[in-house]
């Protein structure tokens, strides 16, 4: 089968060329965290050995320089999710801080008592604990829309769900675990119809698919730097400018504030008024060379190549007896996570990681996703444009013998 996208890829990341245990790493587990290209590394590495400054707090020349850089990755972001204006990016430290800031401001200016938010069955922890925590502190009631054995969620039961009360719906735009793309155009048409917001999870749909944020008419996007190629720290919070300055502060101190005094302090405008503290600067230098990088690619070829793996994957893993994936949707991402009858998820992640291949193993951050298939854990091999057919092929190879020599 061809490779769409060549291996001249791999050769832009410096860690693919790495060997693990004698053997030549073939990395499955970017849903847990992506690899770096060189541009990304060189990128912040360059801003620390040129050109590092603090910003918006001086007006010496590398302040202002680090200033720029800093705001035109807003302007790149903006233009890469497609929102209507800059001010509607805030960087936070990554999907868990958007998702808990939305949570805790949202909820302030928002929720009330007998309110009630949904959720979906297959959310990662990062999108069920802040809204616990949000609907304890509010009074209000959380609701989850129940999926099937494919991991498709059950749209009827959503439209049951929703009611007056229903003040947001928080969804994951492609699941961590079972790799279901949710149809979320319509779960927010059929939200706003019903007069709520919705917030949309993309740490997992960012790096592989075109986002539209106006298209989709979503009221909260959020995303992690580090899933989409970037550094670590850094993540992005899209929300609509009504929303958003409607909504108080997160944090309090420095860059947030318009005025201090100690009996009054007024706040600053979007998109400041939600980063206190000087920002990780680097970290979103680092994170515009991602999205330059990915947008260099183009998120439509990188669609079409990852969708080959995840055929050419699971096509082969059907083959082996016993073993069970779970989530067939029939709208699903690059990632495959499964079990093989009579051996457990460790054994088998840690026998391949002797053979070279990384891939997760436990409850993938969704434990009633565990629940709800009756395992404590699972396998999960997840694929970026940067695996190659050839890496599906040695990751099936030591895979079948893992399980011949486990089942002996
Ligand atoms: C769907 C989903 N949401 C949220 C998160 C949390 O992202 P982060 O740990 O980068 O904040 C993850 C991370 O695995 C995820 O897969």
């Amino acid at each position: 089968m061809p490779d769409l996208l060549s291996v001249e890829i791999k050769r832009d990341f410096p860690m693919l060329a790495k060997t693990m245990h004698g053997k030549p790493l073939v990395y499955l587990d970017t849903a847990a965290t992506a690899q770096k290209p060189f541009s990304v590394i060189e990128a912040v590495s360059n801003f620390y050995q040129n050109s590092y400054g603090t910003v918006h707090r001086a007006v010496y020349e590398l302040a202002l320089h680090a200033s720029e850089q800093y705001q035109s990755v807003r302007e790149l972001i903006r233009v890469f999710i497609n929102a209507k204006k800059t001010e509607e990016i805030i960087f936070t430290r990554g999907t868990t801080e958007s998702i808990n800031l939305i949570a805790y401001s949202f909820g302030k200016a928002f929720i009330k008592p007998g309110d009630e938010i949904i959720i979906s069955a297959m959310e990662h922890h990062a999108n069920i604990v802040p809204w616990q925590i949000a609907c304890e502190d509010r009074g209000a009631l959380l609701k989850i829309i129940p999926m099937n054995e494919k991991g498709e969620l059950l749209l009827d039961e959503y439209r049951k769900l929703l009611n007056p009360r229903t003040r947001l719906i928080a969804i994951t735009h492609l699941s961590n675990s079972v790799g279901t793309i949710n149809p979320i155009k319509e779960i927010i048409q059929l939200a706003h119809q019903n007069g709520s917001f919705v917030l949309v999870d993309g740490a997992q749909s960012a790096p592989h698919l075109p986002i539209d944020v106006q298209d989709l008419d979503v009221d909260f996007f959020v995303f992690s730097g580090h899933k989409i190629m970037g550094p670590t720290g850094v993540g992005v919070l899209y929300g609509k400018a009504e929303l958003l300055s409607q909504m108080p502060p997160y944090q309090g101190g420095g860059d947030m504030i318009r005025s201090v005094t100690f009996e009054k302090t007024t706040y600053n405008t979007l998109p400041l008024k939600f980063e206190a503290g000087t920002p990780m600067i680097a970290e979103v230098i680092g994170l515009g060379a991602a999205i330059t990088y990915l947008q260099q690619i183009g998120l439509h070829k990188i669609d079409v190549h990852e969708q080959l793996l995840l055929k050419a994957a699971t096509e082969q893993l059907q083959q082996i007896k016993g073993l069970k994936i779970y989530g067939m949707a029939e709208q699903k991402g690059a990632l495959i996570s499964f079990t093989v009858e009579g051996t457990h998820a460790l054994d088998i992640g840690s026998m391949l990681d002797l053979k070279g291949v990384a891939v997760r193993t436990g409850h993938h951050c969704a434990e009633p996703v565990m629940q709800y298939f009756n395992v404590s854990a699972m396998v999960r091999a997840s694929f970026a444009f940067y695996n190659t057919i050839e890496d599906v092929d040695r990751f099936i190879d030591a895979l079948k013998k893992i399980v011949t020599t486990l089942r002996k």
